[in-house]
């Protein structure tokens, strides 16, 4: 990308993750130009006081933009599919936060702290992982370089706010139902009711009876660390949590590493937070890390069972690492290359 002081930004949708967008561009100081913000419908939104004009998004609305990030829905009727190749067209570089491109071989998929270097590859759009893949392999990434990784167990409690706005209004709308002893009438876009619940059912049911959010953890998280041989299995799991994904990971290194150089070595990792003392019962948990862009680590510690066994519980604010941090970040990675 050319240098310049500053950079026509688009952000497309203004959902969950869209207003995250807009919020990480002005916290980590992004050298924005020209700000143009889109949706389905035009209408001014306050984000934080602060007013945006929304402007409803069309082949055209790409002229003069550098960097657009996208956080509209997936799928065929999609804002990623129907208006990505505009945006290129146009001259900008995209920054996806959708599954639609993650896997195309022609689309780097990118998480700064692992393998910033992929950003290089890009022929004008770029794929944000998945928020559970993100988090995961940021704090994976240095003891795969450390130690190698073999295989990786990962169970997640995944909040709803992972779901989109949607998602966030019916467990709202559930929960002052029962607050109210009424019945919930409202939408529902979840696979189940979410108050007083958990269900093993995030997105829909693929190969071999894994669901779709399941085998995006897998095949990402190949990609991304470069290393289709690493064994990995998922469970994944929504949560009645408002905001912030957390997951059980239990991994296999090719070497055998001690917890102890496990946690020094994430200490001085970028990107890691190590939360870890038990005995006084410090962990990471969702209402302490909501709004940080940080991966928190705890809970690490051996497979007595397994020389290699090891671990880990890592928690992450999905809006913001999960999805407009890393976008943003891929971004900052952009306009140094
Ligand atoms: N939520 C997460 O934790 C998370 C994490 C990682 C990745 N992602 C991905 O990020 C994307 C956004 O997720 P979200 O949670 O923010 O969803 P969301 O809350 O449902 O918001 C979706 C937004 O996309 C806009 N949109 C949809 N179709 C559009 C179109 N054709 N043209 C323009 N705008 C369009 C909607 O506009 P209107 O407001 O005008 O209807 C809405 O503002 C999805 O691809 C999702 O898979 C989400």
């Amino acid at each position: 990308m050319k240098k310049k002081t500053k950079y026509n930004v688009a952000v497309v949708g203004v959902g969950a993750v869209g207003i995250e967008m807009l919020r990480v561009l002005k916290s980590r100081k992004f050298p924005v130009g020209q700000l143009k913000v889109f949706g389905r419908s035009r209408r001014a939104i306050d984000v934080d006081g602060q007013s945006y004009q929304v402007d409803e998004l069309n082949s055209d609305s790409f002229k003069g933009i550098d960097i657009a990030l996208f956080a509209g829905t997936e799928g065929e009727q999609g804002a990623a599919v129907t208006y990505a190749k505009d945006a290129v067209k146009a001259g900008a570089v995209v920054i996806d936060n959708g599954a639609d491109f993650r896997m195309d071989k022609n689309v780097p998929l990118v998480v700064p702290e692992v393998n910033p270097g992929d950003v290089k590859k890009h022929k004008g759009i770029i794929a944000n992982p998945n928020c559970s893949t993100i988090q995961m392999v940021v704090a994976l990434g240095p003891i795969q370089k450390k130690a190698g990784l073999k295989r990786i167990i990962a169970a997640t409690y995944q909040a709803v706010s992972g779901g989109g706005s949607k998602a966030i209004a019916q467990t709202d709308g559930e929960f002052k139902a029962w607050a109210n002893n009424e019945p919930y009438t409202g939408e529902k876009v979840m696979a189940q009711s979410i108050a007083f619940n958990i269900f093993p059912q995030i997105g829909s049911f693929s190969d071999n009876d894994f669901t779709t959010e399941e085998w995006k953890m897998v095949k990402e998280t190949h990609k991304i660390m470069h290393d289709p041989k690493i064994q990995i299995s998922c469970t994944t799991v929504r949560v009645p949590v408002r905001n912030v994904h957390s997951e059980a990971v239990y991994i296999e290194t090719k070497k055998p590493i001690s917890a102890d150089a496990v946690r020094a070595l994430l200490k001085k990792s970028k990107g890691i937070v190590v939360m870890d003392d038990p005995k006084n019962k410090i962990y990471p948990m969702p209402k302490d890390i909501s709004g940080r862009d940080e991966v928190f680590v705890g809970r690490i510690r051996k497979d007595p069972a397994v020389k290699t066994g090891m671990w880990l519980w890592i928690v992450a604010d999905n809006l913001r690492k999960g999805a407009a941090t890393n976008a943003v970040q891929i971004a900052e990675e952009l306009i140094k290359s």
